[in-house]
């Protein structure tokens, strides 16, 4: 509590970090969106993402005083595990089978809840039962989830994403050699030896409508060379005359594709993370790549880098401050497009400081 942090005893057996009540307020988070209730979701992740970002520790709930996005609910967790180190709901919510059960379910490449959900309710409780269950049709996205199961739930390292970087470029040169490729998602944010669970590029062509083909050569050559394990492409919906949407979209319009990668092992020095001794010398990786034409490349950039919690928070900053519409396409005031071509001409647009990739991380 700043000067009142003095008050606590020294002989306090553990701080609680504020990794700690993050993780626990994620916990709650991921409840209500397995229970389907959006607003309780995002209320606990707003108020985790809040406390991620504080330069201080929290050692009593005073600490927190002004902050914006805690709500009750949330602060009475906080405050229990200040007090106790445990709260009674997270608890709860962890050792509960249902919970354990969709948590499971979901981490699989293709499952979203509706699907955990209808299988938990089948009285399926593990990948076996799943996989034994007659009548249960899986579709090829989930086949693909569950045959490269081990190795797309384990994280993708540092090395890993430049060595598909570099995968990547070589198909998209091989392809156009007038091609603009970047990498965008979490490994854009990263600072530091972080890992990620993908690796999703943005790709296009000063060529204007020859995006989509690029994107389709990109997949047909890394089908050619044997190293496409899994793709679902989805076709341009992208309309330039549409006004952005109120609400945030989790699909844009763009043409993109999820894809899992076979990653060879040589390419990467030090070897594979985690692949090491099974001798295979590859692992699979998941893949996202999106193609917008080049005079949308900044929105989509800015749209993809993420994290999902800072466009969330960016796009409610245009409409209630700048009452500006801001999506991965476009940016408009009113009626009138802003034409951008990097994002911190988004940013002055809206009448903001850039803000680095690595500050993105909300
Ligand atoms: N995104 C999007 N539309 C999609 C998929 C993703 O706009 N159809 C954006 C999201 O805003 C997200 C970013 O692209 O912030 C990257 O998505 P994702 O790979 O799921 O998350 P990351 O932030 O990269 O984190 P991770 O390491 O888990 O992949
Ligand atoms: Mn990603
Ligand atoms: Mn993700
Ligand atoms: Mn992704």
């Amino acid at each position: 509590c700043g000067n009142l942090g003095d008050l606590c005893p020294a002989w306090w057996p553990e701080r609680i970090s504020l990794t700690h009540l993050c993780d626990a307020l994620e916990v709650l988070a991921e409840s209500y969106e397995f229970k389907e209730i959006p607003g309780r979701c995002l209320a606990f992740r707003r108020a985790s993402s809040v406390l991620k970002s504080l330069p201080w520790a929290v050692r009593c709930l005073r600490d927190t005083e002004g902050l914006p996005c805690l709500g009750e609910h949330s602060k009475a967790v906080m405050e229990e595990i200040l007090q106790s180190g445990h709260s009674f709901e997270v608890e709860k919510t962890l050792s509960d089978e249902k919970y354990q059960t969709l948590k499971l379910f979901t981490s699989v490449f293709g499952v979203g809840p509706k699907t955990a959900e209808k299988w938990y309710r089948g009285g399926l409780r593990s990948f076996s039962d799943v996989l034994a269950a007659p009548g249960i049709h899986l579709n090829r996205m989930q086949q693909s989830g569950f045959l490269h199961y081990g190795d797309i739930s384990r994280a993708v390292s540092k090395a890993e994403a430049r060595a598909l970087g570099n995968l990547i470029d070589e198909a998209v040169r091989a392809v156009t050699p007038d091609a603009v490729l970047a990498l965008t998602g979490g490994f854009r944010r990263y600072r530091g030896k972080e890992f990620g669970h993908d690796v999703d590029f943005i790709v296009t062509t000063r060529e204007p409508g020859k995006e989509e083909k690029l994107l389709t050569g990109i997949i047909e050559r890394l089908k050619q060379q044997g190293l496409l394990l899994y793709c679902e492409y989805n076709a341009s919906t992208f309309d330039m005359v549409k006004l952005p949407s109120h609400q945030f979209e989790a699909m844009d319009h763009f043409a993109k594709c999820f894809l899992i990668v076979r990653l060879e092992g040589g390419r990467v020095e030090g070897g594979l993370h985690g692949a090491e001794g099974d001798g295979r010398g590859w692992r699979a990786v998941r893949v996202d790549l999106v193609s917008p034409p080049m005079d949308r490349y900044a929105f989509a950039l800015l749209g993809w880098t993420g994290s999902r919690q800072f466009e969330r928070d960016l796009r409610r900053f245009a409409r209630a401050e700048r009452r500006m519409l801001l999506d991965n396409h476009t940016l408009y005031d009113k009626t009138k497009f802003l034409a951008a071509t990097t994002e911190k001409d988004i940013f002055a647009h809206l009448g903001l400081e850039y803000i680095e990739p690595w500050q993105r991380n909300a």
